[in-house]
């Protein structure tokens, strides 16, 4: 007789391999895994600052306090850290507010706390007694929550704690990610799967995944989510759909998220059966305002809404002559007495064609400048066209100071080569964030006009278009979890390095060992470049396949709309490429304040990677690397993709540092990436020598195939549509 079959005896090697830390690692985790240190000493040390735990509150969020440090702890240190009432012994871990613990409001922090706000925290060694102790003290639950979070993180990234003195405050109010799902969970530009929210079945089952997905968002200070798509389905607001979105906010209230809604402009006609949506209306406001008050019953902190109206086929107030702050203020005027917020979207654009898709925001925009109701946000996305590899910043940021204005950046890689490319979006974020607006003189950084400081707005926020799906790790590419972590942090504090941020996500996701950091890092770093070099070099944008935007097609020009159009970006001819936005050309430059106009307006000041985006330019024309800018465009795509195989070898020296399974998944996905990178050169270079007439330079290697093979391939049923 046979005692054991094939099967139960892999499936026993599989639960013996993965019993130390009782999980496969499969991503799910994300950098909240917890797994024991590898430095006994450190342990040690660590063990005895934090022996046991004063932890006073009966409130859900201090629950969550309590449950995270008992996971964190449990995990990181390898025993159980007990919660005790007093501070009786050296290195109890003190936490809590001055409201619910007599203890915090006996220690001395009054001074600091009244510094911090409502989400703000401080974590510091404090004397109880005679006794060495560390404090995490707040004004609110969540705060505590946030520190307790950021205490974990310092052990679980190896921090010397013995000295710790931390008083951390968010720089922007609302930290929101914006998810573009749909109610029958496909995901517009999603390529991680299905929509996490499973609809079907909410409210009866909620899914163990909402409570994690909560964990990992208050864990960077994400406390909010637009739980919808902004191309907006008026389902959401009936009360079969309110009942289920009161379910995922009750799980994620406690860890300090808010819920948010996307809404359609013309539900008041789809399902209200009014004869028109015109913001101006008394029924079309009594009708807002009922309709706010009953989304109130269902979800009591409701924060309020999103907004895309007149854009790409979405309904608006214009469809009835009025601007889109009658139809920002309506809804505004609904959801304020509530204490919720409007955030009504800049990316537009009409049905007339433009003659520069880029300046049609702040066209339309500035002149509303001073003209919104003091709780909605204009929520603007980070470059004028669209979430491109690299874009100059937004001219509307600084445009509007009477009006506050929220950053969109896109965390799901939509132009960025989806969940199958490795590309770190912190630098992104931060180029954009350090960018000088000029708005108020030099240093009038993009940061500061989204969080208020440079026009003293109180009303702040940042949105992320999330990359996350219902696939095991969230993100479908496993470095795809470290944009959502760097999107959180910066949300936090824009300050923080992407240095920094990488190797804090790389030594709670991967590995605290240096051998292993070193190299990761350098790679997330370059990642941004290398991607923009095989893509988009010097300020070339939008040249993506049609629609699906999957790989290369500088070609199309079949779009039914001349702007949805490759050649409309890149103007290729026989005597050069790029769009001419200067003072000469389009006056796109314009739209920026003088010295920023005048930097990007001339050749000569305009910064290489933004070249083609401001400038037609000469084939011949003379780069700073001392080549004409037909071999440059050459050396920059080639790079680009020699960079892949760069990164794939620095991987492959990896493995015995890693896990297996992650290993081999980022390994397979740079193959991916590799070939795409070859597939973006290829095609671009011979599209663009088609009209430069002049040879690749010698020492690169041919493209394979004419390009007739590349303009030929088709793609059906790419993901994210
Ligand atoms: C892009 C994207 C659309 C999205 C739109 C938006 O155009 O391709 O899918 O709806 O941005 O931000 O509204």
């Amino acid at each position: 007789m046979k005692l054991f079959s094939i099967n139960t005896l892999l499936l026993l090697f599989v639960l013996i391999s993965f019993s130390s830390s009782g999980y496969a690692e499969d991503g799910y985790r994300l950098w909240l895994r917890y797994d024991k240190l590898a430095d006994p000493a450190k342990v040690a040390a660590y063990r005895n600052a934090v022996s046991q735990i004063v932890l006073d509150g009966q409130s859900e969020t201090i629950q969550a306090a309590r449950e995270e440090l008992t996971l964190g702890l449990k995990g990181l240190l390898g025993t159980d850290v007990s919660f005790v009432n007093q501070a009786t012994k050296e290195g109890t871990l003190i936490v809590g507010t001055p409201s619910t613990s007599k203890l915090i409001a006996s220690l001395n922090l009054k001074n600091q706390l009244a510094t911090i706000g409502n989400e703000g925290f401080i974590i510091q060694r404090t004397k109880v007694g005679t006794t060495q102790n560390i404090v995490i003290a707040a004004n609110t639950d969540v705060g505590v929550l946030y520190g307790v979070f950021h205490f974990l993180r310092l052990i679980q990234t190896q921090q010397d704690i013995s000295s710790v003195n931390s008083v951390n405050t968010p720089k922007i109010n609302h930290r929101i990610l914006n998810h573009w799902d749909n109610l029958n969970r496909t995901v517009e530009r999603g390529y991680a799967g299905a929509s996490l929210w499973d609809w079907h079945k909410l409210p009866d089952y909620t899914s163990p995944r909402y409570k994690d997905y909560a964990r990992a968002n208050a864990s960077v200070g994400i406390n909010g989510t637009v739980l919808t798509n902004v191309n907006a389905n008026a389902l959401i607001l009936t009360p079969q759909y309110l009942e289920k979105v009161a379910a995922l906010a009750n799980i994620f209230r406690p860890y300090g998220i808010r819920v948010y809604l996307t809404a359609r402009f013309s539900a008041p006609v789809e399902m209200g059966g009014l004869k028109t949506a015109d913001p101006l209306d008394p029924q079309v406001i009594a009708w807002w305002k009922q309709k706010t008050e009953e989304i109130y019953t269902y979800v009591p902190d409701f924060g309020g809404f999103l907004v895309k109206a007149n854009s790409e086929g979405q309904p608006g107030p214009q469809n009835y002559g009025r601007t889109h702050a009658d139809g920002a203020n309506m809804l505004a005027d609904a959801v304020g007495p509530k204490g919720g917020i409007v955030m009504w979207r800049a990316f537009v654009y009409d049905n007339k064609v433009p003659d520069d898709r880029a300046k049609q925001a702040y066209t339309e925009f500035k002149p509303l400048d001073g003209t919104f109701r003091k709780n909605v946000l204009v929520q603007v996305k980070n470059g004028a066209v669209d979430f491109q590899p690299r874009e100059p910043f937004h001219p509307l940021f600084g445009a509007m100071p009477r009006t506050p204005m929220m950053m969109e950046f896109q965390i799901t890689q939509e132009y960025l080569g989806f969940a199958t490319h490795m590309v770190f979006l912190a630098s992104l974020f931060k180029e954009t964030l350090y960018a000088d607006t000029y708005a108020k003189g030099k240093g009038s950084e993009v940061a500061k006009v989204i969080d208020g400081s440079l026009d003293k707005h109180e009303l702040t926020g940042i949105a992320g278009v999330a990359n996350i799906g219902d696939e095991r790790n969230w993100c479908g590419h496993p470095f795809g979890q470290a944009n959502w972590y760097a999107f959180g942090r910066l949300a936090w504090d824009h300050t923080l390095s992407e240095s920094q941020i990488a190797d804090e996500w790389l030594r709670m996701t991967f590995s605290n060992d240096n051998r292993f950091l070193k190299p990761v890092k350098e790679m997330m770093l370059a990642s941004r470049e290398t991607l923009v070099n095989y893509m988009t070099p010097l300020g070339l944008h939008h040249i993506m396949g049609y629609n699906h935007h999957y790989g290369p097609g500088p070609w199309v020009n079949q779009a039914s709309r001349p702007d949805w159009n490759s050649v409309y970006y890149h103007k290729a001819d026989s005597i050069g490429v790029g769009f001419d936005r200067t003072t000469k050309g389009s006056d796109a430059v314009s739209q920026y304040f003088p010295p920023v106009r005048d930097m990007f307006n001339s050749t000569q000041t305009c910064p290489e990677k933004f070249l083609l985006w401001f400038h037609h330019v000469p084939w011949d024309y003379k780069t700073q690397s001392g080549r004409i800018l037909w071999d440059e465009l050459c050396y920059r795509y080639y790079s680009g993709a020699k960079s892949v195989q760069q990164m794939q070898q620095t991987w492959n020296t990896l493995q015995p540092m890693i896990d297996a399974e992650r290993f081999v998944h980022v390994k397979d996905l740079l193959k991916v990436q590799e070939k795409e990178a070859r597939w973006w050169r290829d095609a671009c270079v011979l599209y663009f020598q088609s009209f430069s007439k002049r040879p690749i330079p010698s020492d690169l290697e041919k493209p394979p195939y004419p390009l007739e093979h590349y303009v030929k391939i088709k793609h059906l049923f790419v993901p994210g549509i």
